[in-house]
């Protein structure tokens, strides 16, 4: 097995495969927006949509608890969504590893007091000899397009596969727990051969839970759907935790038997504080602009998800740096215009979280990332039960 990342190592080389017809849609979409950019720039557009103001407060879906005096290491920590969630629950940050960057200038711009080590010579977690940190949990999100739907699902011949250093790293600290998140797909049957040899049997010393959680679950406005492997070095601890329930629900059901406990997930419309239409949703999965062929300012991930954001009025290509341009650049059909900033949201990050780069790094960050509020819940589940506590919401 290689265990060389060279999706992110240079761009140019990324070896994502796109369908015929995915091109197709990608192509069109950059022509019209190309074509749209060219008119706005000649004047003949103006403002069409006010700037707008959210509604949802994604610190009320992971209001910051007091230290609980557990340490973490994040492996492959992207712009910071599991890393937040585990903040926001009380855990102090040793230290973050990243390959990317821009990924390691969003940690540190906000997180001035985080250690972070990013690029291809500081951040490659492939190349640390382990030896300096006494760690209760080690989370990361090990590169998911090994398995993901969107790829060619290669798994284990995949040189992106990075399910090996993330081992490594738990092997050489012994961390009382550790937190890893994966695409959906990595559950396929196909996989369970790769999952039990070199997941399961590679961390001997761990008892594991492998489930999956949707982020609609807990409040933030997007359909997705992510499995977490959790272990645990002693049987107490693993026995204690339990699986984050959900807080949240979109479409309540009639037979509903949490109806009166669980709070509503906004929808799109609503999250972003725009207009009511009488139509709102779920967002489709955002897509991580990291992932595909070129360079993209667009979060759709497929023909359906074009159909999604059209049902909902919102233009899903073409996002802005802030809400200002996204405002002044009307998009077709009256649809409303994204910015980063709505991107953020929708994956229920803060606003004061900035993501460093261009648009399509942002977007990247973004669509790679753990919704916080989930990565919070998970964490807070960990710490009661290393603490010995059941996990009540
Ligand atoms: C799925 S993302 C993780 C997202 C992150 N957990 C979050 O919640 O925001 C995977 C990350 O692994 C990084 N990565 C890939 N290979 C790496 C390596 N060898 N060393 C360190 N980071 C790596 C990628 O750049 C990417 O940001």
């Amino acid at each position: 097995m290689s265990t060389k990342p060279s999706v992110y190592k240079n761009a140019s080389r990324k070896e994502y495969k796109l369908t015929n017809e995915q091109r197709n849609i990608y192509r069109k979409i950059s022509q019209e927006s190309r074509e749209a950019k060219r008119r706005a720039s000649l004047g003949f557009l103006s403002s069409i949509h006010s700037i707008n103001t959210p509604r949802l407060e994604p610190n009320q879906l992971m209001p910051p608890l007091e230290s609980n005096g557990l340490t973490t290491l994040s492996l492959f920590s992207g712009g910071g969504g599991l890393d937040l969630g585990f903040d926001k629950a009380g855990y102090t940050h040793q230290g973050a590893y990243e390959l990317i960057p821009i990924c390691g200038k969003t940690l540190k711009s906000n997180r001035p007091n985080w250690i972070v080590h990013s690029g291809p010579e500081n951040g490659d977690v492939s190349k640390v000899v382990w030896q300096d940190y006494i760690i209760d949990v080690i989370h990361g999100g090990p590169p998911c397009q090994p398995f993901s739907i969107a790829g060619q699902q290669a798994g284990q011949n995949d040189d992106r596969n990075m399910w090996g250093e993330f081992i490594r790293a738990v092997n050489a600290h012994r961390p009382k727990s550790f937190v890893a998140e994966n695409v959906l797909g990595i559950l396929n049957p196909k996989f369970s051969g790769f999952v039990q040899k070199y997941i399961l049997d590679k961390l001997p010393d761990y008892h594991i839970h492998i489930f999956e959680l949707n982020a609609a679950d807990f409040g933030v406005p997007q359909q997705r759907r992510r499995v977490f492997f959790v272990g645990f070095r002693t049987k107490a601890a693993f026995k204690c935790f339990q699986i984050p329930k959900p807080s949240h629900r979109w479409k309540k059901s009639p037979d509903d038997l949490f109806e009166d406990t669980l709070a509503k997930t906004m929808g799109v419309r609503e999250a972003l504080g725009l207009a009511d239409t009488g139509y709102d949703a779920l967002a489709p999965t955002l897509r991580s602009a990291f992932t595909g062929k070129r360079n993209t300012t667009s979060v759709l991930n497929s023909s359906a998800g074009q159909k999604a954001w059209g049902n909902l009025g919102i233009w899903p290509n073409g996002v802005q740096a802030n809400r200002e341009k996204a405002s002044a650049f009307p998009a077709k059909y009256d649809h409303f215009r994204l910015s980063v900033q709505d991107c953020a949201l929708l994956q229920g990050f803060p606003e004061y979280w900035r993501f460093a780069g261009a648009v399509y790094q942002v977007l990247g960050q973004i669509g790679n990332s753990v919704a916080p509020p989930v990565a919070y819940q998970v964490a807070k589940a960990v710490a009661f039960a290393l603490a010995g506590k059941q996990h009540h919401l």
